[in-house]
């Protein structure tokens, strides 16, 4: 459906702010999505991103939900630039159980299941294990909100891994996708600040699956539990950082701003 309607006119709206963006595709996708999803599960619960958008709930219990983001990279999508995914991350009991990213430009399809591993195209994946920052690659993304306070936070950050200096910073436009890249070795860290559950739902499995560390930086780690980092809770990320080196980074991140919106 997707990669139907890139060859068509693209009709744009906006939703939170002027550069914040959907289609009717955005909406489209994520009907079938669910529909045909509750076809077969009636009694599982869903959290899309458009339907969140029209006012349903945003909320996560333990009922088995299905966490969807219909086009993850929804500029890209306006802009036909090629990084465009399909997330979905599916939970029991508030811990993800399985995820899927299908990048669909790429034709990538990332899938991970909690203890089987993860994989690109039925191809096994794996993070890239570099311990030294300063040999990494980091990809970020931008957001939406750009109030002066957030702004010269991102600036900063930037400048401050800049300068370490990295190999480089690169910015894809799909939270999604980014995740995945990290999950396969391609980048070695991805930080975000203020991104939603439906963008790292499904990159979330596949990452951790693929040997890499999420990280929210907006919740304190317990001195008697280093390890939890792997204490994902999907419904408190207002922030992920995931990365091998997550020491590293996590001091250069120093100023987090939390977001108001997100559930
Ligand atoms: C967006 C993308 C983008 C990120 C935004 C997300 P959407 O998702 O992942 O890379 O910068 O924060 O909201 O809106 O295209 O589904």
């Amino acid at each position: 459906m997707i990669c139907e309607a890139l060859q068509k006119d693209i009709a744009v709206m906006h939703k939170s702010s002027a550069v914040d963006l959907v289609t009717e595709t955005d909406q489209k996708v994520e009907q079938l999505i669910i529909s045909s999803i509750r076809e077969k599960y009636p009694t599982h619960s869903f959290i899309g991103e458009e339907s969140v958008a029209a006012g349903a709930p945003s909320a996560l219990s333990d009922n088995p939900t299905w966490i969807i983001d219909p086009i993850d990279g929804t500029t890209n999508f306006v802009h036909r630039f090629p990084f465009v995914s399909v997330s979905i991350g599916f939970t029991v009991k508030k811990e993800i159980e399985f995820g899927i990213v299908y990048s669909c430009i790429e034709d990538k399809m990332y899938t991970a299941r909690k203890g089987k591993g993860a994989f690109c195209n039925g191809v096994p994946i794996k993070v890239s294990g570099q311990e030294d920052i300063s040999k990494s690659l980091v990809l970020t993304e931008m957001g939406f909100k750009k109030d002066a306070e957030q702004f010269q936070t991102m600036m900063a950050n930037i400048r401050n891994i800049l300068s370490i200096p990295v190999h480089g910073i690169r910015s894809p436009g799909s939270a999604a996708v980014n995740m995945c890249l990290v999950a396969c070795g391609s980048a070695d860290a991805y930080y975000h600040m203020g991104i939603h559950c439906w963008d790292m739902a499904g990159g979330a499995a596949v990452v951790r699956e693929a040997g890499g560390v999420i990280m929210d930086i907006s919740v304190p780690m317990p001195k008697n539990k280093p390890s939890c980092l792997n204490d994902y809770r999907p419904i408190a990320l207002t922030s992920v950082v995931m990365k091998v080196f997550e020491r590293l980074l996590k001091n250069i991140i120093s100023s987090y701003i939390p977001s108001t919106t997100d559930p």
